[in-house]
């Protein structure tokens, strides 16, 4: 504790992380920091990089498996509302890094401002969107973004115009410490049609995938025009479990997790699905989910 005296207020020790993550798993974080302000958060860091600790930036955690033992150093959540403002000026929305990516897009349908409706059902914040470049068949969210602000390890404040950032597939360059705010430029559409889109895409997505169970994303990239849910449904594995972890049967490339599954079930499951795909396909899959 001393080495962050001075933010006993936002800091806390040996913070429980499965409540912050979808699958409900995993250890403490040692340290645990929720800022209020951007002055807080700059101090934050600075103090974590002066100390020499390692720093992590908590999203939704909608893409992360925590391991039993936790981890080592300060994670950071930028749940405050100072970082989930949505601000909407002409063709433009400006979204804070901890805004919710679903309120981003309900906020821009109702604008009548169409692009992200795309993005429709995938969960998580904007900065955690912005960080793995998340997407659909329809798009992904690099392709709307303008103009992003981060900070560095280092506490210092960047600002990324458009033509400074590369996404690719689930891959941006906002490899910074933390993504604070970007704006999206998006196109003028009528808030009826974007409605009737929208469903269209959640009515599909809700067919295919399973969401509301206790689970990730999908836990593996699609390997260059291939399926992964697909290869892992042809190699046979759908319902395959290793304790409390099961392959989804819905979509092969979720795994759900059931009351009393641990980290430890995911992990072993993952290697057992990595493993046969490349044995029976002569595939080898990346993970797209984090691991900490
Ligand atoms: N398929 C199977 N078995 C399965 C799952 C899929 O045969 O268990 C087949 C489907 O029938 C379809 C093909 O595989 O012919 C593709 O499936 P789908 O349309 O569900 O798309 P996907 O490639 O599996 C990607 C993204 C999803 C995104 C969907 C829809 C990745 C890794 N996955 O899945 O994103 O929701 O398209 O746009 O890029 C995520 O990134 O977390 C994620 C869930």
């Amino acid at each position: 504790m001393a080495s962050f005296s001075g933010f006993e207020e936002i800091l806390k020790t040996n913070e429980p992380l499965a409540p912050h993550t979808w699958f409900g798993l995993g250890g403490p974080a040692q340290f645990f920091a929720k800022p209020r302000s951007l002055d807080q958060l700059q101090a934050l860091v600075v103090r974590a990089h002066d100390e020499g600790l390692a720093v992590r930036l908590l999203g939704g955690g909608s893409n992360l498996l925590v391991r039993p033992e936790g981890v080592s150093g300060l994670v950071i959540h930028l749940a405050d509302p100072t970082f989930a403002r949505i601000e909407v000026k002409r063709t433009e929305v400006i979204a804070g890094a901890g805004a919710k990516l679903g309120h981003v897009i309900s906020t821009s349908i109702r604008e009548g401002l169409g692009g992200l409706e795309a993005l429709v059902g995938i969960p998580g914040t904007i900065g955690g969107a912005l960080h793995g470049n998340a997407g659909s068949r329809g798009g992904d969210i690099g392709q709307w973004t303008c103009h992003a602000t981060v900070l560095s390890a280092a506490g210092r404040v960047i600002e990324r115009k458009r033509e400074d950032m590369v996404f690719a597939y689930r891959d941006s360059s906002l490899d910074e410490l933390v993504i604070v705010e970007a704006r999206f430029q998006l196109e003028q559409d009528d808030p009826v049609e974007l409605t009737k889109r929208m469903q269209k895409q959640w009515i599909q997505k809700k067919a295919a995938q399973p969401l509301g169970h206790q689970s990730a994303g999908c836990i593996f990239k699609n390997p260059r025009g291939m399926s992964a849910g697909m290869l892992i449904d042809q190699a046979g594995l759908k319902g395959a479990r290793v304790g409390g972890a099961e392959v989804s049967t819905r979509h092969a490339n979720f795994i759900v997790a059931d009351p009393g599954c641990t980290t430890n079930d995911v992990l072993q499951l993952i290697e057992k699905v990595r493993a046969q795909v490349a044995a029976r396909l002569g595939v080898d899959l990346e993970l797209e989910i984090e691991i900490w």
